[in-house]
């Protein structure tokens, strides 16, 4: 049976909304820059990008949308600004939660969360249990997160199992790794996404991006809107994941996609 069409979005192809997108939100400080202004009044407009994402997702169905809000190496940055940036996050959730009430969504996050101070791990905890029974689409932050950093953590855990007998070395495969992760709930990105004209990965999902469809777009953070996500949807929905295969043995579905 025929998925309906989304009636916001009619150019969209129903059928080929991508399961996870994940977004490297970069551009907050040119921004500013820009505009003549701190790198913090960056961080604080990229709020409005961040609702209008979560809000899109939301509505064209994405399930699960994954954003790198901070990584393990931004702990290099000067203290000032990581601090703004923590209470930007403790204001930004506490003050969003009936937003994402609302709209149906749950917060999760990744990463090192025993690195973040302490009132911004209240807050998390806080907010993820007010939101743990929505099921719309899944909002998780990646807060001092690294994707080295948790395939390190995630080599750790198997390495001890292997220790105690839990498992042998020989039976170790993707999913062994797959399930060691903190993303182990999740599904892979079929999209990701990278705003501000710059062309690297910065140390997220490496093992998860294996066969991520990737967008670059020179639009910086702040100024990333839903007209942005969709330009980012309908280019995924252009492409045609072969996952190794020939053109030939793709199924039909995505092939009609393609050539629309
Ligand atoms: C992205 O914007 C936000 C974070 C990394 C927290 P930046 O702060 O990296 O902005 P640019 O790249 O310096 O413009
Ligand atoms: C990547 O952006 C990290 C986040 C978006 C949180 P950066 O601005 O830190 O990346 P680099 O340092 O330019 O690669
Ligand atoms: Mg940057």
């Amino acid at each position: 049976m025929a998925i309906e069409p989304i009636s916001e979005y009619p150019q969209l192809n129903p059928e080929r909304i991508p399961e996870h997108v994940a977004i490297i939100m970069d551009g907050n400080g040119r921004w500013a820059k820009q505009q003549g202004h701190m790198r913090i009044f960056g961080h604080k407009h990229g709020v409005n990008a961040v609702r209008n994402s979560v809000e899109f997702a939301a509505e064209i169905g994405v399930r699960y949308l994954t954003l790198y809000a901070f990584s393990t190496e931004n702990w290099n940055r000067p203290p000032l600004e990581i601090n703004a940036l923590m209470q930007l996050l403790v204001d930004t959730i506490e003050k969003e939660l009936p937003n994402l009430m609302k709209n149906n969504i749950r917060l999760k996050t990744i990463g090192n969360r025993s690195q973040l101070p302490k009132r911004c791990q209240r807050q998390l905890e806080e907010t993820e249990k007010a939101t743990e029974n929505n099921t719309r689409t899944t909002l998780i932050l990646a807060l001092s997160y690294s994707g080295r950093w948790d395939i390190i953590e995630a080599v750790k855990k198997i390495s001890s199992d292997v220790q105690t007998g839990g498992i042998k070395v020989d039976d170790i495969n993707e999913d062994t790794l797959n399930n060691a992760l903190n993303t182990a709930a999740y599904p892979n990105p079929d999209l990701l996404i990278r705003t501000s004209g710059e062309m690297r990965i910065s140390n997220f999902l490496l093992w998860e991006i294996a066969y991520s469809e990737i967008h670059f777009t020179r639009v910086l953070w702040p100024d990333f809107r839903k007209e942005h996500f969709l330009e980012a949807v309908l280019d995924y929905q252009k492409r045609e994941r072969r996952f190794g295969k020939t053109s030939d043995q793709i199924e039909p579905v995505q092939k009609g996609a393609n050539t629309a």
